[in-house]
Formats: structure tokens, sequence, C-alpha cells
């Protein structure tokens, strides 16, 4: 059996999927009749007797029960299993622990070849398997033109990036969908407002009444709301809008474009991608989706409204108004349809608060109804919602005056209140090197401060906790960083010539601690990516921090016995923590 284990187990991916690999194997083997049942195999969650255990024994000793030549107790199976366990090298010890978990030790010079490796071929070489070349689709961000793009659309660029990051690592195809609210009746309102104010014409010349469209927004709605008369002028200038009307097309586009500037300016300090693909882009495939879905049934008509009941839910999802018109859940509609035919997608993620779960459990169960979701290929779809973003005082965040916080300013205040550390840390550095380690350090501080946190439940913000240097912080965590790689520079080794031709040795515990923590970065990838959850990230960061620290304290470095495999450590610890934050979207400077 050994051959084809190693076939198995060394086409890359986490320790985990590579010992259940093997235990699969040995489970197929021992109890053909059982074959295809999916090996178990989790972290030990008592360390002290081993690294991973197996867990199938006990379910298959009962599926077998009562079969001829069953085996008569789990502990049993637990054997049988083991004795066809394949020699992949990866094991230096196995026990059987209660009623017939098996205890997995992992090898050390296995261990330390994985690094040596992983040090000369790159940490992508460690990426998990399963993902690559599937096609995703991430739809986040996604704030709306005219109004404020807000805290919780910061929450969404900032998850989605992530999960986006998370994904490309592991060699998806994946495509980040920024669905903004581009069209609807508040457009007719805006224009209208527009059109009224400006006596040269709707587009005459300046951008000035574009300029803050938060202004004009919150003119124009106050006019809708009080005068009749503007309201049925504002509903008129929208069925201009959408007729084509061309003067009305390019208002509308003017005032897109505004927005899309002013979005661009937090996408530039974040270092976010996105592809544009607004909820005009589906305008023309609204009308074809509400007739086929009538046509078929799928959808009825109820209280003048074209209606989609899905079982088990309160309220159905409404695909077409009573006054005819298209809302957020018929786009939404006309979306998944799009994304899994036409861009064939594998698994369509969307971020957004908590407070639209129900509107996407609803979209999710229509689209199943109504036949999207194809025969032959599994489509995953997910909802990956968020908590709110609170103030100091618990409450919802709000700026100063009690207005919607500007994203670009808060961002900005970040990186202003890091600048007089870096000053200190490195009185030295240059005006340059001290704007990209700001830069780096507050918006970093923002996001980190955002990931950390399960994404379900509501955090503080504050400046004073994300930008400290001690906890879990990205501060902290970018500080830990630069000491680590100052490490290997003041070795005066030359570390690419020390990868190539020296390697890993582990002998002291905490040199082993350290190896097998770093060599489960794939697993905190895959966890993440399991259940969408990015805390899983800085937590395997600031783990991995403190077992260096450990190690650190206990193992000499630089001119003991061990120089050159301990520097290797340093230097495969270092290049660990530069992929986490790269899955975080967080910068590392060059100035220490
Ligand atoms: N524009 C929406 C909002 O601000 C979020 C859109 C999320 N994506 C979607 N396909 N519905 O709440």
């Amino acid at each position: 059996a050994a051959a084809p284990a190693a076939a198995a187990t060394s086409a890359g991916g986490s320790l985990r999927q590579q010992l259940a690999a093997a235990f699969q194997m040995a489970i197929d083997t021992a109890f053909p009749a059982m074959a295809g049942e999916p090996a178990i195999v989790v972290a030990c969650n008592q360390p002290k007797f081993g690294d991973y255990q197996c867990n199938n024994a006990m379910a298959l000793h009962g599926k077998m029960k009562g079969k001829p030549d069953a085996p008569k107790a789990p502990r049993m199976v637990a054997e049988a299993i083991l004795a066809q366990l394949p020699d992949t090298g990866m094991v230096s010890e196995t026990s059987l622990a209660g009623p017939g978990f098996i205890n997995i030790r992992l090898s050390k010079d296995f261990l330390a070849d994985r690094l040596t490796n992983m040090l000369r071929e790159g940490i992508s070489s460690w990426a998990p398997r399963g993902f690559a070349g599937k096609r995703v689709i991430v739809d986040f961000s996604s704030p709306n033109v005219a109004k404020e793009m807000h805290v919780g659309h910061l929450r969404s660029t900032i998850i989605g990036d992530t999960i986006a990051r998370a994904l490309e690592f592991c060699g998806a195809d994946v495509l980040r969908l920024n669905h903004i609210g581009d069209w609807g009746t508040q457009f007719g309102m805006l224009i209208q407002y527009m059109a009224e104010k400006r006596p040269g014409g709707l587009n005459a010349a300046t951008d000035e009444d574009v300029a803050d469209l938060q202004l004009l927004y919150r003119a124009a709605k106050a006019r809708f709301d009080d005068e009749e008369e503007f309201k049925a002028r504002a509903r008129e200038a929208v069925t201009l809008l959408q007729g084509g009307n061309p003067e009305y097309q390019q208002a509308w586009q003017r005032i897109c474009d505004a927005s899309r500037r002013e979005f661009q300016k937090i996408y530039n300090r974040l270092g976010v991608t996105l592809t544009e693909r607004g909820e005009s882009f589906y305008n023309p495939m609204l009308k074809p989706v509400v007739d086929d879905l009538m046509e078929r049934g799928v959808a009825e008509e109820s209280e003048g409204a074209k209606c989609v009941f899905v079982e088990g839910a309160q309220i159905p999802l409404i695909v077409q108004k009573s006054d005819g018109g298209f809302g957020y859940a018929s786009t939404d509609m006309a979306a998944v349809k799009h994304r899994i035919h036409e861009e064939k997608a594998d698994w369509i993620i969307y971020v957004t608060d908590m407070g639209q779960a129900t509107h996407f459990d609803l979209v999710f169960a229509g689209a199943k109804k109504a036949g999207y979701f194809p025969e032959g290929r599994t489509v995953r779809i997910d909802h990956v919602g968020f908590g709110l973003v609170l103030g100091d005082d618990g409450k919802k965040f709000r700026s100063r005056s009690g207005d919607v916080v500007r994203l670009v300013e808060l961002l900005d205040e970040a990186k202003s209140r890091i600048v007089t550390t870096v000053k200190e840390r490195r009185p030295d550095a240059s005006e340059e090197e001290i704007e990209e380690a700001s830069m780096a350090m507050g918006y970093g501080a923002v996001k980190y401060a955002d990931l950390k946190n399960h994404r379900t439940t509501n955090y503080k913000f504050s400046y004073d906790d994300m930008l400290s240097m001690n906890g879990n912080t990205a501060v902290y965590q970018l500080y830990a960083h630069a000491r680590i790689t100052s490490i290997v520079r003041k070795s005066g080794r030359d570390m690419d010539e020390l990868v190539q031709t020296a390697r890993v040795r582990l002998g002291h515990e905490k040199e082993v601690a350290l190896a097998l923590h770093i060599a489960r970065f794939s697993e905190a990838v895959e966890d993440m990516l399991d259940d969408l959850l990015p805390h899983r990230i800085t937590e395997y960061l600031y783990d991995l921090s403190t077992v260096f620290n450990q190690f650190y304290t206990e193992c000499q470095v630089v001119g003991s016995p061990e120089e050159e495999s301990r520097l290797l450590l340093c230097e495969a610890t270092a290049r660990t923590m530069r992929a986490c934050f790269h899955l975080l979207g967080i910068h590392v400077p060059k100035c220490r």
C-alpha cells in the first residue's frame, strides 16, 4: 500500500488532509464494505497524547454491528485501521485512547522536511486542496450610489476582501463583485431635484451639484417627503430615466461617477480591488425573469404583487411590486440566475450585515424553487452576515456631530494617530518610510480590529485599542514580525543561500512546537474557508507569535550549534506571518 499512499499524501494539502487521505486508505482496506466512509482526522484535543487524532472507530463499529465478521468493540476497529495504515513517513507514534480514539504523533523528521520544503518552494505549496479552479463569486462592499457608504459597507469590504484573498491563495478563480445600488426610485428624486435647481439645464457644465452627494440626497429627500407634487414629478423622472431619456441618463451617469470616485478613495486606501457590477446591470433581465417565474407557476399574484412563496417562510419573496416596479429582491433573483448560468459559479458568497439574513434566505430558497440550481453540478451559496460596529457608548457608531462617519476620515484618523509611534520607534526613518509605515499600521489596524472578532458579534470601535502595541492588534503583529526579520538580518547570514543549503532539524521541545504550529497554517486557511470566519486567521497568527516567543525565550539562535536550523525556523515563522498578513490584506512596510 506504500506506493499509492505516497501519491495521495505528497500532492500538497494540509497535514490534516494528508493524514485523512492515509486513514481513508486504511479504512477502505481494513473494511472494504465500509469503503467511502470519510476519514475523520482532527487536531488532538490533548496535545500531550498526540498532534492529531482519528475518530472513525466508534461510528464504524456502530455501522458494522450485527454484520458477519463485525469487530466486537470499537477498539478492535481502531486496531484494524492502524494495521492497514500506509507508511507515509508522517507518523512517528500512534496510541489508542478511550473507546477507540487513535492518537497520532507526527514524526519530527517529517515536520522538519515539510518546513525545509516550504522555504524552498514557497508557502503557496501549502495551500489547502479542493479549491483550485473553482469559480467563486464574492459579492461584497456594495455601497449605494448617492447614499453614504457607512461602516457596514466598510466591514463588508474588509471581510469580503479577506475571503476573496483566501480563495485566491487556494487557486480559486475568484470574481470580486461590487453589487452597488445604482438603480431605483431614488434616482428620479435626485434627478428631478437637480433639474429644478439648475436654470442652465439638467447637465449644465459643472459637477458642483453632485460634488457632495450626501447633501444632494438629503435635500432632495426632504423635498420628496414634503411636497406631494414634487413626488409625482420625481416618479415621472424615474419613468423617463428608465425609458432611456438621454438627458436623464447622462445625469444618472454623473451621479454614479461622483459616487464611484468617492468609493474609490476607500478602496485605494485599503488596497481592495473590485469589479463593479451594480444593480443596473441586471435591469434588462428583470422582466424576463419575472415573466418566466409566472409562466412556470413559480411566482404567483398576491395582493397585486408578484410573489414567490417558499416553504417555512413568514413572508413571500416579492419579485414585482404591485405598482409594477422591481425591487431589491427582483434584482437578486436575476443575479443568482446570471451568476449560476452565465458566470458558471461553483460558489456564490454574499457579504452584508446580518440584518439581510432573511432577505438572502428567501432569495436562496426562491432560486431553488425556480430551479436555478443545476442538476449535475453542486453550487454552494452562502450569506456571510456580520454584526454592528458600535461606538464607545455601546450604541451604533456615529461621528461626534451625530452624523454618519465619513470613512475616508476614519481611515486617515487611524493613520495619523500612529505616526508619532512610528517616529519614536525609528527616529532615523525618512518621510516616505514614515508615510508607508503609518499607512500600513493605521489601515491595517482598522482591518485587523474588524477581522479578529467573530464576525457575527458586534464590536466597539476604539482607536486606542486597535492601535495598541500590546495585545492582539495589527501593530503588535507587525512589530513582532519586524523583530523576527531583524534576528535573521542581524545574523549576517545570507538567507537565500541558507534556505537552499541548510535544513531544519528539530530537537528541542519548543522547536517542535513552533514547527508544528507553522505547519498548521494550511489548516487555519481551511478552517477559515469552511465556515467563512476570518478570525480563524488572526487567532492563528496570534498563537504563532506566542509560540515563537516561547521558542525564542528558551532557544538561543545566533551563536548556538543549531544556528542554521534555528535561523530557518525564524525565517519560516516570518514567512508564515507574512502569508497571514497577505490574507488579512495588511501591507508589511519596509520601514522597521
Ligand atoms: N447595496 C446593499 C446595501 O447597501 C448591499 C448589496 C449586497 N449584495 C446583494 N447582491 N444584495 O445594503
